[in-house]
């Protein structure tokens, strides 16, 4: 089977409802590696990403580079990012996404300690960049490979918008949408993914 896992960070936001119905619509699973205090404002949305089969992951609390904070510092990101994301979602957070891509093999030591596996990407949209619905489809659907890890963000209107175009898009080449897990398998703390 052809499959993608589409994975959006920062939100929830106020846009994130709308890409839920969107992916709804294309029966499409999502992973969301969140902020915990936006967790904590919008958990009516991850409420709804629990009941409707997405994958939520930590993206710590703060948005800080770890590798640049001291080692309690990186902890209390890491730990406490879980601890308030698994508070609101009723779920265990095995997944960290370290903001900016940035890790080191201190960092994932960290992750490892508090049971977190390291998923980075394989697709970059640029969509923070871009801020353009059109471009973003075009990344995607130009970018896209079997097995990609694709990395958005739903903070941004203009990605959402540009969700049911994408989700079109790579169904026509013959793409299943499904979560980081199911993707990967079974992942193992302090591993990084790619
Ligand atoms: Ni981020």
């Amino acid at each position: 089977m052809k499959c993608v896992a589409l994975t959006y960070d920062d939100g929830p936001s106020e846009y994130t409802g709308q890409l839920l119905d969107t992916l709804k619509a294309y029966n499409a699973r999502a992973t969301f590696f969140q902020l915990a205090p936006h967790s904590e404002a919008y958990s009516k949305f991850v409420k709804r990403q629990v009941d409707e089969g997405h994958e939520i992951g930590n993206h710590t609390v703060s948005h800080l580079e770890l590798c640049k904070l001291s080692e309690p510092k990186a902890s209390q990101e890491i730990s406490q990012g879980r601890a308030r994301i698994e508070q609101v979602s009723g779920r265990k957070i095995t997944l960290l996404r370290p903001p900016y891509g940035a890790r080191t093999a201190k960092t994932d030591a960290l992750a490892a300690k508090y049971g977190q596996s390291v998923v980075l990407w394989s697709v970059d949209t640029l969509d923070w960049k871009y801020r353009n619905a059109q471009t973003v489809t075009s990344n995607v659907l130009r970018d896209v490979f079997p097995n990609a890890v694709v990395l958005m963000h739903d903070i941004h209107k203009t990605t959402v918008d540009a969700a049911g175009p994408i989700l079109a898009g790579l169904q026509k080449q013959g793409y299943h949408f499904v979560t980081v897990s199911q993707l990967k398998g079974a992942t193992k703390p302090g591993v990084v993914y790619a």
